[in-house]
């Protein structure tokens, strides 16, 4: 871990009694540390226009009675098998089925694959939650 550097913030104080409020209904237990993740979170934002690497895990539910929807979910799942780290399947009830598919690679390639099956008719809830896979904005 690198060695910690303080410096001072100059802000509104309305505005920094709105970011108190914020960072007290999320449960952080000081400013430092909602601060640095905010400044995870941008950072992570520009790789990703750059069009970095990313980690993350794309959720889905359907309905596997619905017809030819386990086949169309499985061909996008191998035309993308360079980027999918694992997947798991959860039956959910008598009709529905939750899928979590890890995924890991080129934020083009993870996005392309999200909109895949996002795109199957009958496939609900599909999303995509993703995370840096750089040292430099890991915690
Ligand atoms: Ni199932």
């Amino acid at each position: 871990m690198s060695k910690l550097v303080r410096f001072g913030v100059s802000l509104e104080e309305d505005l920094l009694q709105r970011f108190d409020d914020l960072i007290h209904r999320r449960k952080y237990t000081n400013r430092s540390e909602s601060l640095r993740d905010l400044i995870r979170q941008e950072l992570l934002k520009q790789e990703w226009e750059e069009g970095g690497d990313v980690a993350g895990a794309i959720t889905f539910i359907y309905d596997h009675h619905t017809r030819e929807l386990l086949n169309k979910i499985t061909d996008i799942q191998h035309d993308h098998q360079e980027i999918i780290i694992s997947s798991q399947h959860v039956h959910l009830d008598h009709h529905n089925c939750l899928e979590i598919v890890a995924v890991k690679g080129r934020v083009k390639k993870v996005l392309e694959l999200a909109d895949s099956l996002k795109a199957i008719k009958g496939v609900q809830h599909c999303a995509l939650s993703m995370t840096g896979t750089a040292n430099k904005t890991a915690k």
